[in-house]
C-alpha cells in the first residue's frame, strides 16, 4: 500500500504530522456527526450512543495529540489539513454511494434508508480503521514518537464487532451488502491516498 511510503514522511516531519493528526481528527468528527445525525430520537440504542460518543472522543483525542508534535492546527480550515478536498469528500461521498446502492437494491427510503446507510457506511469505515490505525501505530513506534493511538485501536476493534452484530439483525444477506460497501469505500480510500501522495511526493505521483 502506498500509505506505507507516505507515513514515514509524515511521522518524521512535525508540520506534516500535526496536519495528519488534524486530518484524522476531521474524519473522525465527520463520522461522529454522521452517526449522531442518523440517530432516531426515539429508537436510538445504547450501542449507537456509545459509538457516537467514542467517535467524538477520537476526534478530540487526535486533536489533543497535535500538542506532542508542537504543531498548531486550531481549526479544520484547509491550510491545517492534508489533501483537504479529498479528506472532506471521502466520507460524504461514501454516504452518497451507499445510500444510492440501498435505494436501488433494497428500495429503502426515509428512516429505514438512514439506518441502513449508517450500518453499512460505518461498517466499511470500521474495516478501514482496523487496518489504518495499526499501520500508523507501527510507524509511530518505529520513530519513537510520543504520539500514540492505541486507545483508538482498542475501541475501533469493538466497533467492528458491534457493527457486525447490528448488521446480522438487519438482514440475512448482510455480508453481500457489507461487501458492496467495502468495495465502494476502497475506491474512495485509494483516491484519498493518491491525493496525499500527490501532495507529499509530487515527483512520484503518476
Ligand atoms: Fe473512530
Ligand atoms: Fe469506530
Amino acid at each position: 500500500m502506498e500509505l506505507n511510503k507516505i507515513l514515514p514522511l509524515i511521522v518524521n516531519d512535525n508540520v506534516l504530522h500535526s496536519k495528519w493528526l488534524n486530518t484524522l481528527s476531521l474524519m473522525e468528527n465527520t463520522g461522529a456527526r454522521k452517526i449522531s445525525a442518523s440517530e432516531d430520537p426515539q429508537t436510538v440504542t445504547y450501542i449507537i450512543l456509545k459509538h457516537a460518543a467514542e467517535e467524538h472522543r477520537h476526534a478530540f483525542y487526535l486533536k489533543k495529540q497535535i500538542e506532542k508534535t508542537k504543531g498548531d492546527c486550531p481549526t479544520y480550515a484547509p491550510e491545517f489539513l492534508l489533501a483537504p478536498t479529498y479528506s472532506k469528500y471521502y466520507l460524504n461521498q461514501l454516504d452518497v454511494l451507499v445510500s444510492r446502492y440501498l435505494k436501488q437494491e433494497l428500495n429503502l427510503s426515509g428512516k429505514e434508508l438512514r439506518f441502513a446507510a449508517y450500518l453499512l457506511v460505518t461498517y466499511a469505515i470500521e474495516v478501514r480503521a482496523d487496518e489504518l490505525y495499526p499501520i500508523y501505530q507501527d510507524e509511530l513506534d518505529k520513530s519513537n514518537s510520543k504520539v500514540n493511538v492505541k486507545s483508538i485501536i482498542l475501541e475501533e476493534e469493538g466497533h467492528l464487532e458491534e457493527m457486525i452484530n447490528q448488521l446480522k439483525s438487519f438482514s440475512p444477506q448482510w455480508e453481500q451488502h457489507a461487501q458492496k460497501a467495502v468495495e465502494l469505500e476502497a475506491e474512495l480510500f485509494n483516491s484519498w491516498v493518491s491525493a496525499l501522495a500527490a501532495e507529499l511526493m509530487p515527483s512520484m505521483a503518476s
